[in-house]
């Protein structure tokens, strides 16, 4: 009776399960095997049915209902209650000791029996291929009034699809990860089922261990994972130990936090920003070029910040733009991510420079008396620029080669990133310094003046270039430190930013005497042909 059962669900499972549908075919089967009254199988009917039963349960995840979560669990708690009904049957009384183990490609098992005349004092532990069990049986059969006892363990290698790890509810709202394979442990034909020690899992991480998540030991309650009762022991980057105080099905949950949501709007506004920003650098880099300055200005500063962060931003924009295709080639994507690091840093050098060449100018304005130029040679001015820049880079790269991540930028973690932020800092925290005493000297200077140029429009028009000045040093960086999940602030931000090379145009080019003449005989040369 029991072997033809048996031969009908291995024979006719096929044709049932491809003429009906697959969770009517599946819901079928389990019931088959939920009905089966014996109390011991053989070995290889107990793989037989398993095997069977697993691939019915991987063709009802192909089907539709598989995006119900109810349905999921429940499926997954069929499964598990199939599956340690029939590891159970596998257990055989023993005198002193026994065990049975199977590997399919689904599910591992490992049964381990102790009888009343055991002669360990303690169970070896219990291995599958990616987690192992300690269990103290040999205490659990001493608590039996038959003095025996046995252990079941399964590893289902495809449960996280059913028991999926998002179904571990946690207040904050964070990416889940499921980072061993889900193992159940049972003590079938037990009496006294009372743990007398702690049980504990090794779990070895199917997947690569992020240093920045957290992990939870988890057992599966009905409908949902939750940690009750279970704690992690200790962890190194491959495995980890748990401990729980009960027997249930259990797992190991990486959790890590959500990146930030992009807003398609923000992104549009940041595209716009930067390449507005490109065509006014282009613009005060072509009016730098083109137009005769007089000869003490030195305009070295402003040129290079320009081709600097126009470099870097147009660079920025590309990578990010074609980033599925760069990303692939890791060295290309590692030598960009090291020049966006030297452009950027030398962009912020020059803002520096910038920012002590006004200081030494202003400085010179209300101290009229002493002639002394402390003006430094262009040349003297470039070494700096970009010098100060390669050597960051270079000894970043030398003493961390991996610094440079996958999104072709620096890696955020290991402090990498410090090697950015940490010049870029010192450098912001120095340009406020030099703002705020360029507008003090300016300020007194100013009211000294006004008797004499009590213009209102020239004020106007001077404090508006004190403002514009300030984005110029690249001071609004500093909004990038606070904007913390701001929308108002990160706008702020990213507007101010990307528009360096805007307000260099508007206070040197347009608001520039000298230049709004030479523009104005370039316009009547256009122009006004006709005049002449
Ligand atoms: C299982 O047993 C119940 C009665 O105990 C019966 O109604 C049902 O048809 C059986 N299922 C299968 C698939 O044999
Ligand atoms: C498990 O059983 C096999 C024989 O079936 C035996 O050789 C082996 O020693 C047993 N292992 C333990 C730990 O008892
Ligand atoms: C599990 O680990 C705990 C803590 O190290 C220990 O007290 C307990 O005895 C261990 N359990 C078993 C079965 O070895
Ligand atoms: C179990 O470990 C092996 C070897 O590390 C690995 O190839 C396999 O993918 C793991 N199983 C699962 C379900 O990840
Ligand atoms: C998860 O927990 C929160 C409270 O912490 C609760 O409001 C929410 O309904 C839970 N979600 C599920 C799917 O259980
Ligand atoms: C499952 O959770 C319910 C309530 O959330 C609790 O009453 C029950 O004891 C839990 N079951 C186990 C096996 O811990
Ligand atoms: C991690 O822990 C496991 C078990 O505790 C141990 O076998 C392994 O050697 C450890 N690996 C490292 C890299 O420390
Ligand atoms: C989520 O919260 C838990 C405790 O509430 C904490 O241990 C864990 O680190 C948090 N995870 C993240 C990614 O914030």
């Amino acid at each position: 009776m029991l072997i033809s059962f048996i031969a009908a669900i291995t024979i006719t499972l096929p044709e049932v399960c491809t003429s009906r549908t697959s969770g009517e075919c599946f819901q079928n089967l389990l019931e088959q095997i939920e009905n089966i009254t014996a109390q011991v199988l053989p070995l290889n009917t107990v793989t037989n049915i398993l095997t069977v039963a697993f691939s019915a349960s991987e063709k009802i995840l192909e089907s539709s209902s598989a995006a119900n979560p109810t349905e999921l669990a429940s499926n997954g708690n069929r499964m598990l209650k199939t599956s340690e009904k029939l590891i159970s049957t596998l257990v055989k009384p023993t005198d002193t000791s026994d065990n049975v183990s199977f590997t399919l490609a689904a599910v591992e098992g490992q049964v381990f029996m102790v009888g009343p005349n055991v002669i360990l004092n303690k169970i070896p532990q219990l291995d599958t291929t990616n987690s192992s069990v300690d269990i103290d049986l040999i205490g659990i059969a001493k608590n039996n009034n038959e003095r025996s006892a046995a252990v079941a363990i399964m590893s289902y290698n495809t449960m996280e699809n059913l028991l999926k790890p998002d179904f571990f509810n946690t207040s904050n709202n964070t990416i889940k990860t499921m980072m061993s394979t889900v193992i159940s442990a049972t003590l079938p034909k037990t009496t006294n089922t009372k743990l007398t020690k702690p049980v504990n899992f090794t779990f070895r991480h199917i997947r690569e261990f992020d240093p920045s998540g957290s992990l939870s030991c988890v057992y599966w309650n009905i409908s949902e994972w939750i940690v009750d009762g279970c704690s992690v022991l200790k962890t190194n980057s491959s495995y980890t130990v748990c401990s729980c105080v009960h027997l249930s099905t259990f797992a190991l949950i990486m959790q890590t936090s959500r990146p930030p949501e992009s807003d398609p709007l923000l992104e549009l506004l940041n595209l716009v920003c930067v390449i507005v920003g490109l065509v006014f650098f282009t613009l005060a880099l072509m009016t730098f070029a083109l137009c005769q300055w007089s000869p003490g200005v030195n305009n070295v500063a402003r040129i290079n910040i320009c081709i600097s962060l126009l470099l870097a931003h147009l660079l920025f924009l590309l990578t990010q733009r074609f980033l599925s295709l760069i990303r692939p080639q890791q060295v290309l994507c590692a030598v960009i991510a090291g020049l966006l690091h030297f452009l950027f840093l030398s962009g912020f050098v020059w803002m520096f420079i910038e920012a002590v060449l006004l200081f030494i100018c202003v400085k010179n304005l209300s101290q009229i008396s002493s002639k002394k130029r402390e003006v430094l040679s262009s040349g003297f001015l470039c070494v700096i620029g970009y010098v100060v820049a390669l050597v960051v880079v270079c000894v970043s790269v030398g003493l961390v080669p991996e610094g440079y991540g996958e999104h072709c930028w620096i890696k955020l973690d290991k402090g990498f990133i410090w090697s950015f932020l940490g010049p870029v800092c010192v450098i912001l925290a120095s340009n406020t310094l030099l703002f705020i005493k360029i507008f003090i000297s300016l300020n007194s200077t100013l009211k000294s003046l006004n008797a004499e140029v009590s213009q209102m429009k020239q004020t106007k028009i001077m404090v508006f270039k004190t403002l514009a000045q300030f984005v110029v040093l690249g001071c609004p960086w500093i909004l990038g430190f606070f904007t913390n999940g701001s929308k108002v602030l990160e706008i702020l931000f990213l507007i101010l930013n990307s528009q360096q090379g805007t307000f260099i145009f508007l206070v040197y080019c347009v608001l520039n005497h000298e230049v709004r003449q030479q523009y104005r005989k370039c316009f009547r040369c256009l122009c006004c042909v006709k005049q002449h």
